[in-house]
């Protein structure tokens, strides 16, 4: 015969004695477990009164193990605010943060501005063939770019493109005008490395196709562009030029924002920066993707990201945008 008095007095002991949640829990199981003498014997209760004294011991050990499990809890998470304190008032650690490289805020910049203009972006192949880098845009076959020394050849049918132009091509393959597309990447020309040339470089290529478009079209746009990149007192003017697949062809400059357009070494005394090439799209060119050109009209211009980020960051030596000098791209 188990003698209960003993048996709560043990096991009130050993719940008020135990130092830790995981020697309460042994406990409980122990005291008040399924296979405690306690729950045994309440299985095999035959007369009310020992029913109401097992269960009264029951009641009075369960409130006791809750209570301890509160003090228990309590203790332990005033240790752990003890213990593991935080000094917010330490100061932080520094995390390294990079920043931008200058062609790609100037890239960045370039889509704002053409997105703003409700054109689209494109990004298309480096590795591209003579039918897109040549021949469509009505390059004659003579053409000085078709040289291998101007030019990194694969084999007779493919090329590092050496400009963005092939974009147009692409697009107006793909689209029924109009059209408004900005195309940004990379290029390659056979160049010797010096200060203003880089045989990697970088272009954006606008076109727009549409009907009823004029060379004032082209020169609005480029003027927008130039004032989003250059400042608002910026000027833009044409000079005539030659491309095989612009007609008319221009060279569009803009005015120094060194010298205000007075004259100085930046813009070597003219007033005026070169920006790239543009035009009005060549009529052969629309018949090489199957537009009419009695129908459809259009301008183009290509212009160097790197050009822009020196002009932009009065950077001197086009080299300074390939080495990933840190002590150069920091300051940007
Ligand atoms: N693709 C020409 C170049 O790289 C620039 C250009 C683009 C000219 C579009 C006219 C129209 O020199």
């Amino acid at each position: 015969m188990t003698d209960w008095t003993e048996y709560e007095e043990r096991a009130a002991g050993s719940i008020a004695g135990a130092t830790s949640l995981d020697v309460l829990e042994a406990a409980r199981v122990d005291v008040l477990g399924r296979k405690s003498e306690l729950a045994l014997a309440l299985r095999e209760v035959r007369d009310r009164d020992t029913g109401m004294l097992l269960n009264g011991i029951r009641q009075r050990l369960e409130a006791a193990l809750a209570e301890r499990e509160t003090t228990l809890a309590d203790e332990e998470l005033d240790r752990r605010l003890r213990e593991e304190v935080v000094d917010v008032t330490l100061p932080g650690e520094e995390l390294p943060v990079g920043s931008l490289h200058p062609i790609t805020q100037v890239r960045r910049m370039v889509e704002d501005a053409f997105l703003g203009l409700g054109y689209e972006v494109r990004d298309d192949r480096e590795v591209e063939t003579v039918a897109y880098n040549f021949d469509k845009l009505a390059f004659l076959p003579t053409h000085s770019a078709r040289s291998p020394r101007d030019t990194f050849f694969f084999d007779d049918d493919h090329v590092l493109r050496t400009e963005t132009s092939p974009s147009q091509i692409h697009i107006m393959e793909e689209k029924q005008p109009p059209l408004y597309m900005v195309s940004i990447g990379r290029v390659y020309r056979r160049d010797a490395i010096t200060a203003t040339r880089y045989p990697i470089f970088h272009q954006f290529e606008g076109l727009a196709v549409d009907r009823g478009l004029t060379l004032a079209d082209l020169k609005g746009t480029l003027l927008h562009v130039m004032r989003r990149l250059y400042g608002p007192d910026r000027q833009v003017r044409f000079r005539t030029h030659y491309f095989p697949f612009t007609e008319p062809s221009i060279e569009p400059d803009v005015s120094c924002g060194i010298c205000g357009g007075v004259g100085c070494r930046t813009c070597k005394f003219s007033g005026w920066i070169e920006m790239g090439g543009a035009g009005m799209v060549d009529p052969r060119v629309f018949e090489n993707v199957g537009l009419d050109p009695e129908v459809w009209t259009g301008f183009a211009f290509g212009m160097g990201l790197e050009r822009t980020a020196q002009l932009r960051h009065d950077i001197p030596d086009i080299r300074a945008l390939w080495e990933g000098d840190l002590r150069v791209l920091r300051q940007f």
